[in-house]
């Protein structure tokens, strides 16, 4: 077997820590699943709720809406879309943003794109002056932000660890002209003591942590906490605690088996599921409240997504609302999406009870 790992910047007979391995699949500049092509919809390698859908983006540009007016209607507003992917969702925001003129004057809006593929993607679909890329939160200057990502968290690659007789190793990835293999080293201290620091993580056998993920989560919570606003995450991932390996590759919307990873290296996606009670108590120690943790079916119908598809629904050709529907059911079954998908806002703000949780 020729040398596959090469073009990703890994050596033959190398172990890595498998966050590393999965940044190199994901984002090598050149040859990472999220550099060559466009991974979203159904001819590519699996599809996301704005990717399917637009009622899901009109749902989001409501909620927000909705959120700057329980700020108080602030003359500063920011919003940042995390990994906006192909821009589906910005682009239906712009446009519904539009109808509300006196929130959209308050309004900057910024996207956070680590791909260049897909940022470049993005900045052809997305032509309006309001709206500026950002490598870099500081650039977000006055008034309360807010945070928006969907299938972000789960495309941040995470470290695994085993905890055997009080002792924590972590999980490496060893390649070889054979392939690849699990293997173990002990871990770091530095890791160990932030996950000694999470009572979600106690007592667990195998543990899943998001280092790089909490990296750039701390890095919108300092933002938070010092202009007031808040970040709503939605993604695949489980409340109650696994102890499983949750990480899967995914080629054309079907599982591969990771173990068989190096033949299909840059052309899989590779995620885990997000940890929401974890997550939770990362934004409580980061000095924001979090709002009730609800699945994306409780999020989207209290938020109005049947009412909204009912007033659509009356312009619409058979086949128009076959369609419609069918990808209603995709978001709100709970067999696809509706309670897969978890919702949580973490907040900084005199105002609670935000839409779309009680
Ligand atoms: C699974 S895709 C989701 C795309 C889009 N939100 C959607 O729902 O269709 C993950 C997105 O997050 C981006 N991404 C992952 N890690 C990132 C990071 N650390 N900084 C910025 N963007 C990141 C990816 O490039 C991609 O655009």
């Amino acid at each position: 077997m020729k040398n596959v790992f090469k073009n990703f910047g890994i050596k033959e007979n190398k172990s890595i820590p498998v966050d590393e391995f999965i940044n190199k699949a994901l984002y090598n500049p050149k040859f990472g699943f999220y550099s060559k092509k466009i991974p979203f919809g159904r001819k590519g390698d699996f599809v996301t709720a704005p990717t399917i859908s637009n009622l899901f983006s009109e749902i989001i540009a409501i909620w927000v809406v909705s959120t700057w007016e329980k700020f108080g209607k602030p003359e500063k507003f920011n919003f940042v879309e995390l990994g906006p992917g192909d821009g589906s969702l910005s682009k239906v925001l712009v446009n519904i943003f539009k109808h509300f003129t006196e929130f959209n004057s308050s309004l900057n809006m910024f996207l956070y794109e680590k791909s260049k593929l897909l940022s470049k993607i993005q900045k052809n679909k997305i032509k309006n002056s309001k709206v500026k890329w950002i490598k870099n939160f500081n650039e977000i200057k006055k008034g309360p932000v807010i945070f928006f990502g969907n299938e972000f968290f789960d495309a941040i690659p995470i470290k695994q660890f085993l905890k055997k007789d009080n002792l924590f190793l972590e999980k490496y990835y060893t390649t070889s002209v054979c392939g690849l293999r699990e293997t173990y080293k002990l871990a770091s201290k530095v890791d160990v003591l932030k996950i000694k620091s999470f009572d979600t993580l106690k007592n667990k056998s195998f543990i899943e942590f998001p280092k790089l993920g909490f990296l750039e989560l701390r890095k919108i919570t300092k933002k938070i906490f010092a202009q007031n606003g808040g970040i709503l995450l939605i993604d695949y991932g489980y409340l109650n605690s696994h102890y499983k390996n949750t990480l899967q590759a995914i080629k054309k919307n079907k599982k591969i088996n990771i173990s068989n990873i190096s033949n299909y290296l840059g052309d899989v996606d590779i995620t885990s599921l997000v940890n929401f009670s974890l997550l939770k108590e990362f934004f409580l120690k980061n000095n924001l409240k979090v709002s009730k943790i609800v699945s994306q079916k409780f999020f989207l119908e209290r938020m109005g997504i049947f009412e909204r598809f009912k007033i659509l629904e009356k312009n619409m050709t058979l086949k128009q609302k076959n369609y419609i529907t069918n990808t209603l059911n995709r978001l709100l079954n709970n067999k696809h999406m509706g309670e897969l998908f978890k919702v949580i806002f973490a907040y900084k703000s005199k105002s609670n009870n935000f839409f779309g949780f009680n």
